[in-house]
């Protein structure tokens, strides 16, 4: 773990609704030299169950969607010392494309380590505008004093359901949020029953399976009813599993099924967590990207986080394995933020969405930091 970044205050200027913050990250290699704007609202553009997803002329993908590049000036998001909420850490976006702009949805850190999830909005992809107050936080015993972790976002039937991570201190639990508009979100607490995984435990790599009681995390929902009659779910942060539901609020769980997806890549033998909700592609299977963390072997050093990609077949392999999958990382750390953050070595994707002719993946920079790496529609 890396020490706590500083992050000194310049200057706020309040202009209509819209605050404009020239923040300065003390640590000069964070960005280009330290300074970045905040555009934060104190409104948020209205949106309605009848509100559009997706531009007009989206293109589904093919498997492998590849040539994912780093935006030059990422950070795109940093902290905000003006919100407390938001004012340590900032990472960890799902993202949605509604009404002709890309919304997301991050974890955000205050100094003592409080999760909570903000929104944020954008007409380009990068410039983003963000809501100064969270939109979800902690309310419930299970829930404090960790907060609310990386949301995952998708939309049925002009619903939006949310999975995110409550953490107590001790145990994590997958929980679910449904919101019409994304800033108002109703809780509908933990969603999985009260099972053991597996953890790889780094600290002791040579003795390193552990179970672990109760623990779940990270869920990514397929946006569509299955054959089966069902919407399928892949969660996990130590092996992936799968749990399916007829509503998206209830989940039955198969932990007695062989885990859904078996880690082969040496760079996720640590674990493999979903990235986004998988993506459908144009030959009717579905695209999955995931993060994967390495153990030390085959170059990858012990505890990093890269993002993988797969390819899924929902309606003839229900509980695994993928069809295919990437033998190398799509977007590994690379820049001193990702290398050198709150916890070093991390990439961790949590949003993937078509805009403006480009995929954009939206990632954590080493649980301090929100980036983007974007590439051009396949043909
Ligand atoms: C900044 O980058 C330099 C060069 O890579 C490195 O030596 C230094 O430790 C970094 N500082 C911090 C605070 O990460
Ligand atoms: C960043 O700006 C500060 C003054 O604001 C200056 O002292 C410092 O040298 C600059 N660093 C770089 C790497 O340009
Ligand atoms: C959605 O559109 C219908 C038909 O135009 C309209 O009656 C309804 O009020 C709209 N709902 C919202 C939430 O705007
Ligand atoms: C961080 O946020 C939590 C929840 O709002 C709050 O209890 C705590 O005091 C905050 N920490 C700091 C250092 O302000
Ligand atoms: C970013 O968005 C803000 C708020 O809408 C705007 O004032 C600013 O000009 C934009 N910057 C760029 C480079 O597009
Ligand atoms: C989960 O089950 C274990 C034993 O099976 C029990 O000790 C623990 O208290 C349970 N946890 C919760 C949150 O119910
Ligand atoms: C979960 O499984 C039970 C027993 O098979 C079944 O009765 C129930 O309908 C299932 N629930 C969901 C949400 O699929
Ligand atoms: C969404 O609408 C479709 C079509 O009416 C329906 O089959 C499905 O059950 C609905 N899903 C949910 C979660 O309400
Ligand atoms: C979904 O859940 C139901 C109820 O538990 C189960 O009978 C069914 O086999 C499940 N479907 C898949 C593909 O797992
Ligand atoms: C889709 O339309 C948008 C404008 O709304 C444009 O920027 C984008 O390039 C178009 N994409 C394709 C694949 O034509």
């Amino acid at each position: 773990m890396a020490p706590i970044r500083n992050m000194k205050f310049l200057s706020a200027l309040l202009l209509g609704g819209s605050e404009i913050i020239a923040a300065q990250i003390t640590n000069s290699n964070a960005t280009a030299n330290g300074t970045y704007h905040v555009y934060s609202s104190n409104s948020v553009p209205r949106v309605t169950t009848n509100s559009t997803e997706n531009e007009a002329n989206y293109t589904a993908p093919y498997f492998p969607l590849l040539g994912f590049e780093e935006y030059a000036q990422n950070p795109i998001l940093a902290p905000n010392p003006a919100n407390n909420w938001e004012s340590a850490y900032l990472y960890n976006p799902s993202a949605i494309v509604i009404d002709d702009k890309v919304w997301l949805l991050y974890r955000a850190q205050n100094s003592s380590k409080t999760s909570t999830i903000g929104l944020a909005w954008s007409t380009d992809g990068y410039n983003f505008t963000r809501y100064n107050k969270p939109v979800v936080t902690p309310t419930e015993s299970y829930e404090i004093p960790g907060g609310c972790e990386d949301p995952r976002v998708i939309r049925v039937n002009g619903t939006f359901y949310m999975t995110y991570t409550a953490y107590d201190g001790k145990t994590a639990r997958l929980c679910m949020a449904t919101s019409a508009n994304l800033m108002d979100w109703t809780k509908h607490g933990p969603i999985l029953p009260n099972t053991t995984d597996v953890v790889w435990n780094w600290q002791d790599p040579l003795n390193s399976w552990v179970p672990r009681q109760g623990w779940s995390k990270s869920g990514a929902i397929l946006n569509e009813r299955q054959p089966d009659g069902t919407y399928h779910m892949h969660f996990g942060d130590s092996f992936l599993y799968f749990a399916n539901s007829t509503d998206l609020i209830h989940w039955n769980v198969t932990y007695n099924q062989p885990v859904w997806a078996p880690k082969l890549n040496v760079w996720e033998q640590g674990l493999m967590e979903s990235a986004a909700p998988p993506v459908k592609t144009r030959d009717g299977k579905w695209l999955k990207i995931y993060n994967g963390v390495a153990t030390g072997q085959g170059g990858y050093k012990a505890t990093q986080y890269s993002t993988g990609e797969m390819l899924i077949d929902p309606v003839n392999s229900p509980f695994g394995p993928p069809l295919a999958r990437l033998e190398t990382p799509l977007l590994q750390p690379t820049n001193v933020r990702e290398i050198n953050g709150q916890v070093d070595n991390v990439v961790f994707s949590e949003g993937l969405v078509q805009f403006r002719g480009k995929w954009f993946l939206y990632f954590g920079e080493g649980d301090a930091f929100l980036g983007v790496a974007t590439t051009p529609l396949q043909p």
